[in-house]
């Protein structure tokens, strides 16, 4: 049977119970909506009390308001209590640790090879040359043509060529450089000795890639032009790089060897630096390494090129900056470079 204050004092019991455990916005408002609402317990409470006697209506009615406002003063207190908790665990959860050590910045570096094209170009301006550049992206008039070798020429097997357009009757074919050279034309072109220039720049080769080779590389190209030079210019141009670049004591080895373009030409080598001309796996046995081609400019090409063969001659040489870097730090497969695997990288 109903018994109004008891049950009076069951739902404030249960209220207040139910209350403590409701700790999110949404509990808290069910339990609003359970206790306090239109249809909530108390409510209804309130509605039978109509039903008692008047002595007891009066009672009960009293208690029960008395319990609705204490009801929502705690439910406000709870609600207070319920953001305070939300906000301190935001806070243990975003909290900074002021005593963690800092996480390092990683510092961005050079790529090896173009931290040894610097030191060329360094070593070459430091000797009177200028910097310039030419197009990758090349006609086989400069790549070959006008270093004399012409399209049946034996020479072209030296290098695989990518064309970027299939040659076509009439149109000049274009392709990848294959080598910095056509760079020689291209400068002396545009201007009148004298001349001292270093041209960097990509080269592409239709080519398998194994440790020694790369369908990409980048080469150096050097040229002076001028009255007089001899010979003894080139050798003695070259020597004091190879010096500069892998030491002082270095012996420097030329020997005579083909490229259309130069006349005479030669194949410039060191001696080996690890082993001292003994022979070892990096100078494979030889004792000598080589670096670079180069050779005196061929004078039909001076000519070509309207200077006056009499009063002007040149040198030119082309050098691979992968086999120089690799050299320097003991690089065993050139594929390494570009294979942008930064625990290589990060070595440099
Ligand atoms: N262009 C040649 C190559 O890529 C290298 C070379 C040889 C350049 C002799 C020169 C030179 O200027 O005189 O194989």
């Amino acid at each position: 049977m109903a018994d109004p204050p008891s049950d009076l004092k069951q739902l404030a019991s249960a209220a207040y119970s139910e209350l403590a455990a409701a700790s999110d916005d949404r509990a808290l408002e069910a339990w609003r909506v359970a206790y306090l609402g239109r249809k909530g317990r108390l409510t209804s409470l309130l509605r039978s009390v109509g039903s008692l006697s008047l002595e007891e209506r009066r009672e009960v009615g009293a208690a029960a308001n008395r319990l609705k406002a204490e009801l929502e003063a705690a439910l406000e207190a709870r609600r207070a209590e319920a953001r305070q908790q939300q906000f301190a665990a935001a806070i243990e959860t975003g909290r900074l640790d002021v005593t963690l050590p800092g996480r390092p910045k990683k510092v961005g570096r050079l790529h090896p090879v173009t931290q040894t094209l610097r030191d060329v170009l360094a070593t070459f301006v430091s000797m009177g040359f200028s910097v310039v550049e030419g197009p990758e992206v090349e006609l086989d008039y400069y790549n070959f043509e006008a270093l004399r070798i012409p399209k049946d020429h034996p020479a072209r097997d030296m290098f695989s060529t990518l064309y970027v357009d299939l040659p076509r009757n009439g149109e000049p074919d274009v392709l990848l450089r294959t080598h910095t050279s056509p760079n020689q034309a291209r400068v002396m072109e545009r201007t009148q000795p004298p001349i001292r220039v270093v041209v960097p720049g990509r080269c592409y080769r239709r080519e398998a890639t194994d440790a020694s080779h790369e369908w990409m590389m980048m080469q150096v190209e050097v040229l002076a032009v001028d009255e007089g030079i001899s010979m003894a210019d080139l050798k003695g141009t070259l020597f004091e790089f190879a010096r500069r670049i892998f030491g002082q004591e270095r012996q420097v080895r030329f020997r005579c060897d083909y490229f259309p373009f130069v006349e005479p030409g030669a194949e410039v080598a060191i001696d080996c630096f690890l082993c001292g001309g003994e022979g070892c796996r990096t100078c494979g046995g030889e004792g000598w390494i080589e670096i670079m081609g180069a050779g005196m400019v061929h004078p039909e090409i001076l000519a070509n090129m309207g200077y006056d063969t009499h009063r002007y001659t040149g040198f030119a040489a082309g050098l691979g900056m992968e086999r120089i870097c690799m050299l320097r730090h003991g690089v065993e497969d050139i594929r390494l470079f570009y294979a942008n695997d930064l625990r290589f990288l990060e070595q440099f």
